[in-house]
């Protein structure tokens, strides 16, 4: 036995009724907080006209039905969910100069921009609860031949979370209607998805999120309170 619990001195029930429900109610305080923190994250992406609520929500959901179709392990659902949601968080730091710039990026603006997954990394790692999904957030641009960034990691050496959110984005902001260009038809969207499995995307993520699209991509607009003719 690793852990090795400590004589019950007194009678009765051990941990005491009383401390358990410290530690319940300790656990919903330490639970409430990490969602205002995700919150604020996300309001802090909508002030710099980084995201939507509608984007972040559907993003949180397809990270959920993909992830548990994968097969990931439970306790990564959330750092999943909540990477889904904030993975973009280090544009902050990137000057709007570049982040809105209508034309192609210079190379050192371009170097700039792609500093963004390691200055969202900084951030969330900071918070001891988002340490696995500030990891999924520091890999969201790595790509699974090895030509993305930060680490050029190849394959699985990319976190799963990292795999999922890349995928769900990409088609998220395939099919969402910008202010300069109409979304792409879902079809389309699919079919690019499909022409960059196992360069770009995981093919094994691919595979699964084209599934859950021709199955539930209704009843995910319909969760997110959207519509499919209407992504934006
Ligand atoms: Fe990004």
């Amino acid at each position: 036995m690793l852990l090795q619990f400590p004589k019950q001195i007194h009678g009765g029930p051990f941990p005491p009724k009383e401390t358990s429900m410290r530690v319940k109610e300790l656990e919903e305080q330490l639970s409430s907080t990490h969602t205002s923190v995700i919150c604020g994250f996300n309001q802090l992406l909508d002030l710099k006209d980084l995201n939507t609520g509608v984007h972040s929500t559907r993003l949180a959901e397809w990270g959920m039905r993909v992830a548990q179709e994968l097969g990931v392990d439970d306790g990564c659902l959330r750092d999943i969910e909540i990477a889904a949601v904030v993975h973009d968080i280090g544009k902050i730091g990137v000057p709007d100069a570049i982040l809105k710039k209508p034309g192609k990026l210079t190379d050192d603006e371009r170097a700039l921009m792609n500093k963004h997954p390691e200055y969202g990394w900084g951030v969330l790692r900071l918070f001891p609860a988002l340490e696995r999904a500030s990891l999924f957030t520091l890999h969201h641009h790595e790509s699974f031949d090895g030509a993305g960034y930060p680490g050029k990691l190849k394959a699985t050496e990319i976190p799963i979370g990292s795999r999922i959110v890349t995928v769900i984005d990409s088609f998220d902001a395939m099919i969402s209607n910008r202010p300069y260009r109409q979304g792409l038809p879902v079809e389309e969207a699919k079919r690019r998805l499909v022409q960059c499995s196992g360069t770009q995307f995981d093919p094994a993520v691919i595979q699964c999120f084209l599934k859950i699209v021709d199955t539930e991509l209704p009843a995910i607009y319909e969760a997110t309170g959207t519509s499919a003719s209407v992504a934006l």
